[in-house]
């Protein structure tokens, strides 16, 4: 690679969960600005350090030995003074004042809205890296933290599985993802969950809860008496997982175990295809500031990096994979196999 000087003075930040990877991230947007002899700062706690003007300086020896923790070295943020144009006009007051060139925001769809309105504001260049357990920003398959955080869940699922076995009892487990059902669904699959409960499948309460029971019930009348899991997204039953317990319960006197998985799945060590991903991402931020180019995200797709325009990031417009769905549904059904086959 022609190395090129550049000089220019680059921001990165944090915003919004945290997703293992993004220290991944931040050493490699340090590293690729170091080799075309860019300045490197990192604003602290998101956009709260963007408006009290929380920097550190980055430096090789700064981001030596983190690809392979979880959180972020710069810890993140989630900015209610950043929501107001008191808090827009701070931040770019302090962008200003550092002579900064170009900002670069690691995090998910509320952090990208952001960008929106600092771009009303501040001059320099506005580049995103997605970075979200979720996987719900448009225009990239993949964004960092989704596969260790899909890792994670499973793990958890294969561990619940070992008791839930024991004492052949159902167990309803949540998994994160906001208001998106990437994270059930692949958790669900991966782990062998006799049922995924997720956004793009969901029709009512009432429904939901006749084919959960029918289900059941075929299921134990087909193989007896074994472990049963069913895989929920976050936020998708009125009430939350212990009122899905205790519907089942007055339903169709189902009685069955809440596991809220919560936070550990957004924890831990990246997996290495969040590693790749990151710095991958993350050269390519650097590459658009250095081509010049201004509010867009870093993206992959089909393995190769492609570069987004932020406002298309944010429609939420990404569907899970359709047959994905088909597969939890209908191919991987085993009370319909065991009874078709009388097993
Ligand atoms: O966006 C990541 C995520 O972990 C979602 O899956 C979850 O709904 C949300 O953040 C929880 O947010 P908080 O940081 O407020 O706990």
């Amino acid at each position: 690679m022609t190395k090129q000087v550049k000089n220019k003075t680059i921001a990165v930040l944090c915003s919004g969960g945290d997703a293992p990877g993004m220290n991944a991230a931040i050493r490699a947007v340090t590293l690729a600005s170091l080799h075309f002899n860019h300045r490197i700062i990192g604003f602290q706690h998101g956009y709260n350090g963007l408006i009290d003007n929380d920097y550190i300086e980055l430096d090789e020896a700064k981001v030596r030995d983190i690809i392979h923790l979880g959180g972020t070295i710069l810890k993140s943020g989630r900015s209610k003074e950043f929501l107001t144009q008191a808090g827009q006009a701070k931040a770019a007051e302090n962008l200003n004042a550092n002579n900064i060139d170009a900002l670069i925001v690691i995090g998910g769809d509320g952090s990208f809205s952001g960008l929106l309105n600092l771009n009303k504001i501040y001059q320099g260049q506005l580049i995103g890296i997605p970075g979200t357990i979720d996987n719900d920003i448009d225009g990239t398959e993949n964004t960092i933290g989704f596969a260790t955080a899909v890792n994670t869940g499973l793990d958890a699922i294969d561990k619940i599985r070992d008791t839930a076995d024991a004492f052949e009892r159902i167990f309803l487990v949540e998994v994160m993802g906001r208001h998106s059902g990437f994270l059930a669904l692949n958790v669900g699959i991966a782990s062998a969950a006799e049922q995924v409960l997720t956004f793009e499948s969901f029709t009512n309460p009432g429904k939901e809860l006749r084919n959960i029971s029918e289900h059941i019930h075929a299921c134990r009348e087909q193989r007896g008496l074994s472990s049963y899991i069913i895989v929920v997204a976050e936020n998708l039953w009125p009430g939350g997982l212990d009122k899905l317990a205790s519907d089942l319960k007055e339903y169709a006197n189902i009685d069955s175990t809440p596991c809220v998985l919560g936070y550990i799945q957004r924890g831990g060590s990246p997996v290495a295809k969040d590693r790749i991903l990151a710095t991958k991402l993350s050269i390519a931020a650097i590459s658009a500031i250095n081509e010049g180019k201004h509010m867009v995200m870093t993206a992959e797709s089909s393995g190769n990096v492609l570069f987004v325009d932020i406002n298309d990031a944010i429609q939420h417009k990404k569907q899970v994979n359709g047959s994905l769905l088909t597969a939890q549904n209908s191919i991987l059904d085993i009370a319909e196999i065991v009874k078709a086959h009388k097993l």
